[in-house]
């Protein structure tokens, strides 16, 4: 593609001397597993969030995984979710042994939609995980009203809201546990995989730092039933490196996005809109039409690269299908997984290749 949907290649040009650097340190270090940068990216990322607590872990999947153990929930249990996100937010459930239970999502923000609590909720439900998709944060007040009255645990999936808020408070600090992902092209991102639980509780985030480490209490002693999930130590010194950047990568998103606002006002599409309890970090700029695949074969044709955010519901994954109820019965998720098609935006996109990409889909419309 001549302009891609995303290239990682300039961030990491632009902090090369210091990434070189935070790895070298490692490496003379020569400990890789649980040690001081991991420890320091923790204080870092939680006081970054005003969050007690922040523990790293392998990814975002495991993150879902590790929030929904250190709560006792597992086999039998059912876990509420959006059908309109990335699976793992659905791995990660069934990660603990829970079953998953797709909800429908609200047709503004495509984000979960709180009605359906109280239409899904059964005995066997435990908990709730509200995914901020794209970087807008979920409609958090009415969630947790829905969650507190049955008594829920409520799981932020922040794994594309780093640095997003919901009425000025950051996303991962609004649920009773969050879950982030740091693969590479999240808003803050490693250079491989990585994640991290961010709780209040001392107590739950104590049993976190445990079931990441095989359940250990310490060397040899093994006091939960855990599993391997740990952010490395070069992972953990890339993400220190990038935290202090997050918040300017995050403006010049935005700033993007409102181009695109501008640019793509009064066509035929439904643009994100931004509710009015949010400042979004615009992870994605997915935009909306029933003519996607066409306008998405133009857009190849000009060279430039697109990607669906999601193309197929939970409920209608193979590898889901016996937790929801068929094609049909979510309309709203349905019908964004027909329609949403996401344009290139990441912090460095030129200005001039964004200029295009307007003139391509403006091009689009006017032949149509
Ligand atoms: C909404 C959402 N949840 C969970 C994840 C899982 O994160 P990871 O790929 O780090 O396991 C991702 C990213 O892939 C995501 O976008």
């Amino acid at each position: 593609m001549r302009i891609r949907f995303a290239s990682l290649a300039p961030q990491t040009q632009a902090l090369r001397a210091e990434l070189d650097a935070a790895m070298s340190r490692v490496l003379d270090r020569a400990w890789y597993i649980l040690g001081e940068e991991g420890e320091a990216f923790e204080r870092e990322f939680a006081a970054y969030l005003g969050a007690g607590h922040a523990v790293g872990v392998a990814n975002g999947t495991d993150a879902i995984q590790l929030a929904l153990m250190a709560h006792g929930i597992g086999t039998g249990d059912e876990v509420i979710l959006p059908a309109n996100t990335c699976v793992p937010t659905a791995a990660g459930i069934a990660g603990s042994g829970a079953t998953p239970v797709p909800a429908d999502v609200c047709p503004d923000t495509l984000t979960l939609d709180p009605a359906e609590i109280a239409r899904l909720a059964t005995p066997r439900t435990r908990a709730v995980v509200a995914v901020h998709l794209y970087g807008h944060p979920c409609n958090m007040d009415a969630l947790r009203a829905e969650t507190e009255a049955r008594g829920l645990l409520l799981i932020e999936d922040a794994a594309q809201a780093h640095g997003a808020c919901y009425k000025g408070q950051p996303c991962g600090t609004l649920g009773d546990i969050a879950a982030f992902s740091f693969y590479p092209s999240k808003n803050l991102g490693a250079l491989g995989d990585g994640g991290a639980v961010v709780a209040n509780d001392a107590e739950v985030a104590e049993r976190l730092r445990k079931l990441r480490h095989y359940g250990a209490e310490a060397r040899y002693v093994h006091t939960l039933r855990g599993i391997n999930s740990r952010l490395d130590e070069l992972q953990a010194a890339v993400l220190r490196v990038k935290l202090p950047y997050l918040n300017a990568w995050n403006e010049r998103r935005r700033a993007l996005a409102a181009r695109y606002d501008t640019g793509l006002a009064g066509l035929a599409l439904r643009l994100p809109v931004e509710a009015d309890w949010s400042t979004a970090n615009r992870h994605l700029y997915p935009i909306r039409t029933p003519d996607r695949d066409a306008l998405a074969a133009h857009l190849k044709e000009a060279g430039i690269g697109t990607l669906i955010h999601y193309p197929i519901p939970i409920h209608l994954q193979p590898a889901y299908k016996d937790c929801g109820q068929g094609s049909g019965s979510l309309p709203v998720a349905e019908q964004a997984c027909n329609e949403a098609l996401s344009l290139p935006l990441y912090p460095e996109l030129p200005k001039s290749e964004q200029d295009e990409i307007i003139a391509a889909v403006l091009e689009y419309f006017e032949r149509v």
